[in-house]
């Protein structure tokens, strides 16, 4: 008697949990109002954001990122031995090199893991949990750490009032792995497009033009950014890659439980979030109390979302980004 051999199921990956870092020091509106000429009423009418985060000098992406990962590791009961892979999503590396994440892979005794940082600016998480899903959706990974931790002070300009009441300091850990029916990454769309680099970038540091004299003087070591440019494209790309991705799943923003976008600004979730129209209950917001913290705005968010009850495991909900590169996504997901 022959038997039928067994059709296996593909592999899934999950969202297990998260677990966040904020630094404690609050930099609120009027604090900031004492270093630029800015006020409390444009901050709050241009971007949402109320207040934000700031680092002490021993608060670096690896320092937050460990403390959300023994925080993740201790709730979940994780051994740091069973983790294959530590992905770090920053743009403000505590190093150029080594990895911020083999300094968290050591940390935390994560000796069989392999370990790289990731650099997709505000998409971070995004880029991030697509390359866990890949690792455990092919079998090359049974568990990834991901981290997206940023200390945005360390590059901001704090003479520039254009960027520095955006951005703000923080970080989470998330860890992935095999799903299952009822938890698991559906669907998700990447984009890049190169030809924005000038709109957002730092312009000294890297290899084109190294530390000197003349670039400190020139305050060249600073995120620059042509906020009318990137707003613009924010508004249109982050909806258009919304929209494209509940199409393609034939679902309509009423399916959603909960929608986790970019915390760049009000404006632009705002107009992402009427798109697929989402009522405001629907939509997860920290920008109000943590600013744009970059890579590490979706995993706090959604964090945050959980923490008030707005969604629990199982639900439907869409996660989105926009930022430097250009690098922009979408994902779906069972959480
Ligand atoms: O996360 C990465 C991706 N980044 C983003 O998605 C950010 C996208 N851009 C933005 O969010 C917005 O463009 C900003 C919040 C950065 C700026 O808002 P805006 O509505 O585009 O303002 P603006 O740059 O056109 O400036 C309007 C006015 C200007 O004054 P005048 O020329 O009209 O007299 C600015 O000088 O507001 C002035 N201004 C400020 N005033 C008080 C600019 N910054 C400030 C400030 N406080 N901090």
């Amino acid at each position: 008697m022959s038997v039928a051999p067994q059709q296996s199921r593909p592999i899934r990956a999950q969202i297990l949990g998260i677990r966040d870092y904020f630094p404690a020091r609050v930099i609120t509106n009027k604090d900031m109002e004492k270093i630029v000429d800015t006020n409390d009423e444009w901050i709050v009418e241009r971007t949402g954001i109320r207040e934000r985060r700031r680092s002490e000098t021993h608060e670096t992406p690896s320092f937050m990122g460990v403390e959300a990962s023994k925080k993740l590791f201790a709730d979940f009961k994780i051994d740091p031995l069973s983790i294959d892979l530590v992905v770090c999503a920053t743009i403000t590396p505590d190093y150029t090199f080594p990895a911020s994440a083999c300094l968290i892979q050591n940390q935390l005794g994560c000796k069989n893991a392999f370990a790289y940082d990731l650099l997709a600016a505000c998409s971070g998480f995004i880029y991030g949990l697509e390359t866990a899903r890949a690792y455990v959706e092919s079998g090359r990974a049974k568990r990834v750490l991901l981290v997206a931790a940023e200390k945005m002070s360390a590059i901001l300009d704090f003479q520039d009032r254009q960027t520095c009441i955006l951005f703000g300091d923080g970080g989470a850990a998330a860890l992935i792995e095999a799903g299952n029916d009822k938890s698991y990454i559906i669907d998700s769309i990447m984009r890049s497009d190169g030809s924005g680099a000038p709109c957002l970038y730092m312009p000294a540091g890297g290899s084109l033009k190294p530390p000197s004299v003349e670039s400190v003087q020139n305050r060249e070591h600073y995120v620059k950014q042509e906020g009318k440019s990137v707003f613009k494209r924010a508004v249109v790309d982050m909806a258009d890659v919304c929209q494209e991705i509940l199409e393609k799943n034939k679902l309509t923003g009423s399916d959603l439980k909960l929608f986790v976008p970019h915390q760049a600004n009000m404006r632009i979730i705002d107009a992402a979030a009427e798109r697929i129209g989402l009522p405001k209950e629907k939509i997860a917001i920290n920008i109000d109390r943590f600013g744009n913290t970059t890579a590490a705005t979706i995993p706090t968010a959604l964090l945050d979302a959980e923490r008030k009850g707005q969604v629990k495991k199982g639900d439907l909900i869409l996660i989105a980004s926009f930022g430097a590169g250009f690098t922009w996504g979408s994902s779906l997901l069972r959480y």
